[in-house]
């Protein structure tokens, strides 16, 4: 019998989760650690990798109408300056009162509008003061958000180089190499991951907000009539990419902007936020973002970033939809919706309810006891499992301890090899959510547990 402990999670329990099991660290801690920047480990290198490859298997492999791409961090200078993004800034407002403290403008006036109480018991007659201690708040200063370093030894203004603040630029300077050797006529896609630089005034929430972080982000050609639909699909699918991966559904909402939200780009724009602990926050940002980038590096490189349908003639700048995820940030979503904490048989055991497909870890293969043949006979079918899918062998302390450390990481599957294998050639194998133990034979393992993965899969918590 298991019994739920319901609303368990919180950010500092998925904290202490990621350092305990591996998943993520605080970076240079010997150092005493770097602000808002982590580092991840072998778990967490696994489940990121896992979001990455199902999100690129979603855009990429099971539609015909996006390709890859993977473009260089540094970029051309003037990239910026057409972008727009030269200045990138955020507007910066400091504590006079007591505690000092910097805060992003407009998320004060957004948490103000969502009626977030601190906020607003904080804020008198549509004046903002600190949320912390009430004092008055300087005047807005605008903050560039762009790290700079310097190309080649000599460090002057014409060596300055910019770290990307998103990935996006680079799909834009390349369009016309892709549309010349992809053969892809709009409506077609430019899918990216890669890492992006912010020097963000107010990082937080764990990997939620950081300085370095990776997105995965998809720049979609429309001819521009069309814009409007395919912002309509881009919505509808990655809302059901995060709940197909196991999000529950009452855990995400789509957030249209409201018109002095909106970047200097995009001229509509709604958000996939999730339930995290500090409440619903964006997850992807869905942009229309029109013909904005095309012109733009058009205009600033004279290249010609057009589409000419070769049998009518008809020439246009095509319009941009934009969805773009982040990856850090939907690996905590994943994380903190798989969070359970339950009884089981009087025990408390901390699960991690992963998607199968995410799970960093697909099976783990434990013998009994470490006597009487069963490591052998374990170890050989771990070695048979781990070519077929990512498969630990553990063989240290109590059966009990080995289960609860595997549910820790979201293994869906354990198989056990006991006294009995050793005798007629069968194992138990448990399902990390039911805790159903099914007896079958040692070589039927690897094929049900293949049909496993590939078959449909339900969040237990849906019910
Ligand atoms: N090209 C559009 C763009 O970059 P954005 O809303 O600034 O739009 C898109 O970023 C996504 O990237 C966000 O929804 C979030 O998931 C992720 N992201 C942005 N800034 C981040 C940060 N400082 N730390 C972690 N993830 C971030």
């Amino acid at each position: 019998m298991s019994t739920p402990i319901k609303d368990a999670v919180t950010m500092e329990k998925i904290v202490a989760l990621c350092k305990r099991r591996g998943f993520i660290f605080q970076s240079s801690e010997i150092y005493g650690g770097l602000a808002s920047t982590y580092d991840y480990g072998h778990y967490g290198v696994l489940l990121k990798s896992n979001v990455k490859a199902e999100w690129w298997r979603a855009v990429v492999q099971e539609r015909d109408d996006v390709v890859a791409l993977d473009a260089a961090i540094l970029m051309h200078p003037r990239t910026w300056e057409a972008s727009g993004l030269e200045g990138f800034t955020d507007p910066l407002v400091q504590c006079l009162g007591k505690c000092k403290r910097r805060w992003r403008e407009d998320h004060l006036r957004e948490a103000v509008a969502k009626g977030e109480a601190q906020a607003e018991a904080r804020s008198a007659e549509g004046e903002l003061h600190c949320p912390e201690c009430g004092g008055d708040l300087s005047e807005p200063r605008n903050f560039n958000l762009m790290f700079e370093t310097h190309m080649g030894p000599v460090q002057d203004e014409g060596s300055r180089v910019f770290l990307r603040p998103e990935t996006a630029q680079g799909i834009f300077v390349n369009f016309k190499n892709v549309l010349q050797f992809s053969r892809k006529r709009p409506p077609f896609g430019i899918a990216q991951v890669g890492k992006s630089f912010r020097n963000e005034i107010t990082p937080g929430n764990f990997i939620f907000r950081t300085r370095e972080f990776e997105q995965m982000e998809i720049e979609f050609f429309v001819p521009p009539a069309e814009a409007g639909r395919w912002h309509e699909h881009w919505m509808e699918e990655r809302m059901r990419w995060y709940t197909e991966l196991g999000i529950r559904p009452d855990h995400l909402r789509l957030r249209a902007h409201g018109p002095d939200e909106l970047s200097h780009y995009s001229s509509a724009t709604s958000d996939i936020e999730y339930l995290f602990p500090m409440g619903f926050s964006e997850l992807e940002g869905i942009a229309n973002r029109g013909d904005f980038d095309l012109t733009q590096h058009a205009q600033y490189s004279r290249e010609k970033l057009e589409y000419v349908d070769s049998a009518s003639g008809d020439r246009y700048v095509p319009h941009v939809i934009e969805p773009s995820a982040g990856a850090d940030r939907g690996t905590l979503a994943f994380m903190v919706d798989a969070y359970d904490e339950e009884e089981v048989e009087g025990r408390e055991r901390v699960v991690l309810r992963l998607h199968p497909r995410l799970a960093p870890v697909k099976v783990a293969v434990l013998p009994l006891v470490n006597k009487d043949g069963q490591p052998e006979l374990a170890r050989d079918l771990y070695q048979d499992l781990r070519r077929r899918m990512p498969a630990e062998y553990d063989a240290g302390g109590s059966i009990g301890k080995r289960y609860r450390r595997q549910d820790e990481i979201g293994t869906p599957w354990g198989v056990t090899v006991d006294h009995q294998t050793v005798e007629d050639g069968t194992v138990t194998l448990r399902d990390r959510d039911s805790l159903e133990q099914t007896r079958l034979r040692i070589g039927e393992v690897g094929g049900e547990l293949a049909r496993r993965l590939g078959a449909e899969w339900r969040s237990p918590k849906l019910g």
